[in-house]
Parts: structure tokens; sequence; C-alpha cells
């Protein structure tokens, strides 16, 4: 197999807060190949931001960070100076939520595409602006020189995001991390947006990274899929395999699906909105497994930290009663089954 784009082993990351020590990131390991996508999933506050992060060496100052960044084989961590300089916007390149925290208000759309490209491709200015603005079409922003000379506030939602990503495309990243970005947008545009990113994945060959909440995304957008849960990896799969047959009843109660307490594992399967109570707080996680006091199959066992072993070829899962013998079968999201973006 050749070297995946970005290598994640062992992974932690720590924040001092006024309530003591929190550890964000608990042990995470996770891999990612040319042109392929990775989907991190998982409720809020579980971890997946700090994780981009990271990756991205863009943790606030103090933050401890332990494990190993590997970027085409070579780890970042470990190395001094400042190993993120120079590969940000090269190597690597993050598009936010928010487009707005990555646009400066004072440039055009144009400017600032063309910036990224004079910085990393070293293109003169008029050569750079020319490019930015087939860049800009290529994001399918209609009306792509017009749209070059205005500035962020004249664009909508949409087109800023596109812009956004038309900055990080610009230097073609080997990786480049989507922090949900589409969340803000409505439908039509976040299907368009993911589109294109999968086309210009196919394109240049670039490894993504997807955070995500929306399981119809993963379903139609990822290869391999991360269950993240507070600050750890739950269950790690192949897209298809992680739908067909989940084995951490933490994604079978992301998938919606959840068994019956009263039945236990043969009980019936109820279908709920979402999985009932919360994420712990990560100064102070339940020992042992940290679903546990969320878990319908929760026993004395589980009291010991399960480890994330493999259950069936290249399908991962830290739960103690893995396989789950299909008690989720059918635990599909409505949209994934019908195929549908919307
Ligand atoms: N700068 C920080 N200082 C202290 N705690 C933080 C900081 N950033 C994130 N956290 C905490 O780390 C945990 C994981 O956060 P995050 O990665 O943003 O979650 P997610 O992206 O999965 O919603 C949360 O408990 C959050 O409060
Ligand atoms: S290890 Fe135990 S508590 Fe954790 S997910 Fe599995 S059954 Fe539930
Ligand atoms: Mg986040």
């Amino acid at each position: 197999m050749s070297t995946p784009v970005l290598e994640v082993l062992g992974l932690t990351v720590e924040f001092a807060t006024d309530r003591g020590p929190l550890r964000a990131v608990d042990g995470v390991s996770m891999a990612v190949g040319a042109g392929k996508t990775l989907a991190i999933v998982g409720e809020s506050g579980c971890g997946k931001s700090v994780t981009a992060l990271a990756v991205m060496g863009l943790l606030p100052p103090g933050a401890r960070l332990g494990g190993a960044v590997r970027l085409l084989g070579e780890d970042l961590v470990g190395q001094p100076g400042r190993p993120w300089q120079g590969r940000r916007g090269r190597d690597l390149a993050m598009i936010f939520q928010e487009p707005m925290t990555s646009l400066n208000p004072a440039f055009t759309a144009g400017e600032q595409v063309a910036e990224a490209l004079r910085l990393h491709e070293g293109l003169a200015p008029r050569a750079a602006m020319d490019q930015a603005v087939e860049m800009l079409a290529r994001v399918r922003i209609p009306d792509a020189a017009r749209r070059a000379r205005q500035y962020p506030h004249q664009l909508s939602g949409g087109m800023r995001q596109r812009v956004m990503i038309a900055m990080a495309l610009a230097c073609r990243p080997r990786l480049l991390i989507a922090d949900e970005p589409t969340t803000a947008l409505d439908v039509t545009v976040q299907a368009q947006i993911l589109a294109l990113l999968d086309e210009l994945k196919r394109e240049t060959g670039t490894a993504v990274v997807l955070i995500t909440h929306d399981l119809g995304v993963v379903a139609d957008h990822a290869d391999e899929v991360a269950v993240m849960y507070a600050g750890r990896i739950a269950e790690a799969a192949p897209a298809a395999a992680l739908f067909a047959r989940p084995e951490h009843p933490y994604t079978v109660g992301l998938l919606g699906a959840v068994p019956s307490i009263e039945g236990g594992a043969q009980g019936k399967i109820t279908r709920l909105a979402s999985i009932e109570g919360t994420v712990p707080d990560l100064r102070a996680p339940p020992p042992g497994c940290r679903f546990a006091p969320r878990c319908p199959f929760a026993g004395a066992d589980c009291a010991a930290q399960p480890p994330l072993a493999e259950v069936h070829p290249g399908h991962r899962t830290a739960c103690w009663r893995a396989p789950l013998d299909g008690v989720a079968e059918g635990a599909v999201p409505a949209r994934a089954a019908a195929g549908a973006t919307a």
C-alpha cells in the first residue's frame, strides 16, 4: 500500500482550563489516502474540530499535543521549530463552517484567491488575477469576472463558501480538511459544494477529511468513516460497511435505531431521533467505556476501557459487545437509503 497522505497516530490534545485539564482528543489514530474522503462524525463536543486543528497546526498556544501527525510519511509533531509553516496553504488547507473567519472583508474575492496563487504558485499579479477568475468559475460562481471584483459582504453565504474553497484549492493541497463546510448553507448549495469537492478530489487526487454531523452527507461522499465519541474513536470502517453493519452502540444511536433497553440485544428496535443523555464533561470522563452512561448494552465489564479492535476486515470498533450481530440492521438514515443528497 502506498503512503497515506495523512496518518494520525495516537493523537492527544490537552487544554488547561480554569477547572482543570481537559483532554479533548485522547489517543486518536486515522489515515486517509490520495483522492479519498475520510468523514469524521460524532455529536458536538466530541473532539472533531480539535483533531482538525491539531492536524493543521492551528491549536491555540498552550494546548499540549502528543502522538504523531504524519503528512506524506513525515511526522510534524516531533519536529523542532515551526514544522507547519510553509506547509499550511500549500500541502494542507482547511475550510471552515463560517467563511468570514477566513475571508478578509477589505479585499475583493478575486484579490484573495489571487493572493493565494501569488504566494503558493509564485504567479505575477496579472496572471494570478486571471487564474483567480478561472478558479472562481470552476467553483461554479456565475459571472466570475464580475464577482471577482466584489467584496465578501456583497456575496451570499454560498458564494463566500465557494470563494473560500477556491482559495483553499488554488494551491492544490495534498490534504483538505473541511469542518462542517456546508452546515450554514441551504440544501441545494450544500449539495453543489459537496459535488464540487468530489470533483476536485477526483481531478487533483487531494485527500479530504470531511467533518460533518450529517450522515446522509457521509453516505454519499465518504470512502471511510471515523465515529468520534468523547475524544476517542468509537468505530472506524469503510462507509458502506458502517451503514450496513454498525458495530458500536453509539453509531447505532447516531444512525437513529436504538435497541430498546428492556428487550436487551434481542429486543425490539425502536427508532429514536437522538440518543438520550449528553456527551460527558471531558475534564472528568467516565472511567472505562465513555459511552457507558448512555449505552443500552452497558454491563459491569464496561468499567474497563474497550480497545479499538478489528471486528471485520478493515472495520474497527471499541465495544466489548462487538460484533453486535446485526441488532442494528436497517439502521441506514432515510436520505442515505434513498440515495439522495436532496
Ligand atoms: N481552546 C480550548 N480550550 C479549552 N477547551 C477546548 C478548546 N477548544 C475546544 N475545547 C473543548 O474540547 C472539546 C472538543 O471540542 P471540539 O473539537 O470543538 O468538538 P466538536 O468539533 O466535535 O464539536 C470540547 O469539550 C470543547 O469544549
Ligand atoms: S463497551 Fe459497553 S458501554 Fe461501551 S459501547 Fe460497548 S456495551 Fe456499551
Ligand atoms: Mg466542531
